[in-house]
């Protein structure tokens, strides 16, 4: 796989994840805002990528009122499928609950579509959020994915309990 680039927009800058952020992506996954729709990390999270994952850490590049500069505020990842016959890939992310609701979600959602399909080649790409996330499904939005159609019962419970519908999202970029 081709080296994990820096992407950077106005107010962060996407790093491939390293050993350092390791503690701190943990302690923001576990926080309760994130923890609802994260599962629990398993051992190795999360520089155990598999094929076709790429972990970006999200750092505040200039947004003085969100963080210092180079501060760690949470972590995004896109997957690449390797059948030539489709067009597979998609965009997964959390964020500390300090900085959402700023755009932040929007801007690093925009700017790993933006590498997947202009640096990538990608056509399509595909997001498939709980169908009861709602700040997730309204940055989605925000970022020109529509909605496909409800997966029922595609997705496990954090809390293991059971399962929930997931909502299917897409961003073509012919149309
Ligand atoms: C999903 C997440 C990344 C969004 O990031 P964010 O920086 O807070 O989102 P933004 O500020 O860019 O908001 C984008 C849009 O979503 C809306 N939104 C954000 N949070 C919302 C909420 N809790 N309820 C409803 N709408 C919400 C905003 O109003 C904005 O809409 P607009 O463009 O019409 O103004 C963030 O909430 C998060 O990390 N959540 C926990 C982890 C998670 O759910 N990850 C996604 C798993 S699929």
């Amino acid at each position: 796989m081709d080296p994990t680039p820096v992407l950077v927009s106005a107010r962060t800058r996407l790093r491939p994840v390293a050993p350092d952020d390791v503690a701190t992506l943990c302690a923001i996954r576990a926080t309760p805002a994130v923890a609802r729709w994260w599962h629990p990390p398993g051992g190795g999270w999360p520089l155990d990528v598999s094929p076709g994952v790429r972990r970006w850490t999200v750092e505040i590049a200039h947004a003085p009122d969100l963080g210092a500069v180079g501060a760690v505020v949470g972590l995004v990842e896109a997957h690449e499928g390797d059948d030539p016959e489709y067009d597979e890939c998609g965009i997964d992310l959390f964020l500390a609950p300090s900085v959402h609701r700023h755009g932040l979600g929007t801007e690093v959602v925009t700017m790993v579509r933006d590498w997947l399909v202009d640096e990538r080649g990608h056509h399509l790409v595909q997001i498939d959020p709980a169908a009861g996330n709602d700040a997730a499904i309204a940055c989605y939005r925000a970022c020109g994915f529509t909605p496909v159609g409800v997966l029922h019962g595609r997705e496990r419970d954090t809390d293991g309990a059971g399962w929930h519908d997931t909502l299917l999202m897409s961003y073509c970029s012919w149309l």
